[in-house]
């Protein structure tokens, strides 16, 4: 696995999503480098985002405060922002993020069959984390993978086809550490997602599809 600088390596390192707290030393400086690369501070506020969901694996309080201070923003701009993303925390999620897709192509090949076996396998609904904050279960729109209906997401990568079966499997080897160098910690930034995404195998035993084929950008 190779990445960019020791930031980054510190990010992998996080297994679990804190329970709060601001940017640290080496996130503040890299928000500053995120500003300086606009003409005007207010175009980083997304990129400050994900930057606090990298450290974090959500946008604490702390982040959104000072987000708005570093951008000259309100806070509520920065949480209106934000919430309006799907893929942007503004509250705890699990270690591992498990996006069910429910659009038509999945819907049609099982994935509201799959959805209920997830469901039950993870003793949570749909919207739900589990108490042990490993777990984060959510229902999707197209994943852009509609070859491998019915799909899923785990953080940043993809699998599919998928049935109750390769779901079980799926968790067993999430839960073990089994997939630890397949599927980063949610919330790592997207450049660290791609390096995961390009160097991970096309097709692992768990079905993990390369992002490039799944239409990720
Ligand atoms: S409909 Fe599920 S990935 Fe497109």
């Amino acid at each position: 696995m190779k990445h960019n600088s020791d930031y980054i390596d510190k990010v992998l390192e996080r297994n679990a999503p804190s329970a709060g707290g601001g940017f640290s030393e080496e996130g503040l400086k890299r928000a500053e480098a995120l500003i300086a690369l606009y003409p005007k501070k207010r175009s980083a506020l997304i990129p400050l985002c994900h930057l606090a969901q990298g450290e974090h694996g959500w946008i604490t309080e702390e982040c959104i405060e000072e987000i708005a201070g570093l951008l000259g923003v309100s806070p509520a701009e920065v949480s209106g922002t934000a919430s309006f993303y799907d893929m942007l925390h503004l509250e705890p999620v699990g270690q591992y993020v498990i996006s069910v897709c429910t659009n038509i192509a999945c819907m049609l090949a099982g994935a509201y069959e799959l959805l209920e076996a997830a469901e039950e396998k993870l003793g949570i609904a749909a919207g739900q984390t589990d108490t042990d904050m490993r777990f984060t279960l959510e229902e999707a729109e197209c994943l852009g993978a509609c070859d491998t209906a019915p799909c899923l997401q785990v953080n940043s990568r993809f699998f599919g086809p998928m049935n109750s079966a390769s779901f079980d499997k799926l968790i067993t080897d999430l839960a073990s550490g089994a997939l630890a160098g397949v599927v980063p910690p949610h919330g790592v930034l997207s450049r660290v997602e791609r390096v995961f995404a390009l160097t991970a195998k096309d097709t692992d035993d768990a079905g993990a599809i390369d992002s490039k084929e799944a239409g990720q950008k």
